[in-house]
């Protein structure tokens, strides 16, 4: 039986530049990665470009909550909602090499032409987090203890986009800090063996709310907000987290019994990467077990996780 936990419709641009053992390095296309739910349904999405992390089957405004908060005159950095697409030309759909779960990429086109955009009802008039900020305030994240934190307490409104956050490699777009040790972690993996798929990076505001909607459309909203963030609430907004596949399992908790799984967890720290939303902590996350869903919080604080660890970092920080 598979257990089946998904990071929500936190469909990705996925696609990866995989290094198979004894072999160049291969690039792997941008696909809509789905995150099946326990059912073991697949949600099909439609593709998304790799550079602009955005639907390409969706108008640019179709995703935008008309009701936002957004006053019409705010600059929205134009890393939050490109409208247009440079998908690559040469990439193949990528291919798990194993099917331990019925978590693939889909490439199938969308069934439907646009997503519907569920407002959250708070973003109909004066958006104020559960922390207290609001309006302008919103622009940028809480930092606590000189962290960033973005969680169903502490929001960020569709203005922020971490200015930091480049592509990389033409295509994969972190926040600098957190690409230079994803790549030294992928390389120490893979000296061991181990190959690690980048697999969602950066997500702006609007793509968040257009996977949102999905997983609310396919599977309700109960079970999408336990798997997916609403818009202004992913930390994958800042540019510092990601989803990391590999074994031929995306989302899934079968990831953490693969090899890809456990030596993410057991080493991840070291690099200064913490799992954000371990195994039983829901009632404190608000998110199930996501074994992919890695945060960069540098090596310092990493370190006071140590491996395997199932801290939280509401928990180390000492926040909601
Ligand atoms: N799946 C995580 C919670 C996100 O959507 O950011
Ligand atoms: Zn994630």
């Amino acid at each position: 039986m598979l257990h089946q936990n998904s990071d929500g419709p936190e469909t990705t641009t996925a696609a990866a530049a995989a290094t198979a053992p004894g072999t160049a390095e291969i690039t792997l296309p941008e696909t809509a990665v789905t995150e099946p739910e326990a059912s073991g349904e697949q949600l099909t999405l439609p593709l998304v470009s790799p550079v602009t992390d955005a639907p390409t089957s969706a108008p640019a405004t179709t995703a935008i909550p008309t009701t936002t908060q957004t006053p019409t005159t705010a600059v929205v950095p134009t890393t939050a909602a490109p409208t247009t697409t440079a998908a690559p030309t040469t990439a193949a759909p990528e291919q798990p090499t194993t099917t331990t779960t019925a978590a693939v990429e889909t490439t199938a086109p969308p069934t439907t032409t646009a997503p519907v955009t569920t407002a959250p009802p708070e973003t109909t008039a004066l958006v104020q987090s559960p922390d207290g900020r609001s309006g302008s305030e919103l622009d940028y994240p809480a930092v606590i203890n000189g962290v960033i934190l973005v969680n169903k307490t502490h929001w960020v409104s569709r203005n922020y986009a971490p200015v930091q956050a480049e592509y990389f490699e033409d295509r994969w777009k972190l926040a600098p800090e957190a690409w230079t040790a994803w790549e030294e972690m992928k390389a120490a993996a893979a000296e061991e063996g181990i190959y690690l798929v980048f697999t969602s990076g950066y997500r702006s505001y609007d793509y968040q709310a257009y996977l949102y909607d999905n997983y609310v459309r396919t599977h309700g909203q109960e079970q999408a907000d336990r798997s997916s963030a609403r818009p202004g609430r992913s930390e994958h907004q800042t540019g510092l987290a990601l989803d990391i596949t590999g074994d031929g399992v995306t989302f899934s908790e079968d990831l953490a019994e693969t090899p890809v799984g456990k030596w993410l967890h057991a080493n991840a720290w070291r690099f200064g990467w913490i799992l954000r939303y371990p195994r039983g902590k829901e009632h404190i996350t608000g998110y199930k077990f996501e074994p992919w869903h890695y945060r960069y919080v540098g090596k310092a604080v990493a370190a006071d996780f140590g491996p395997n660890n199932t801290l939280t970092l509401e928990e180390y920080l000492g926040v909601d």
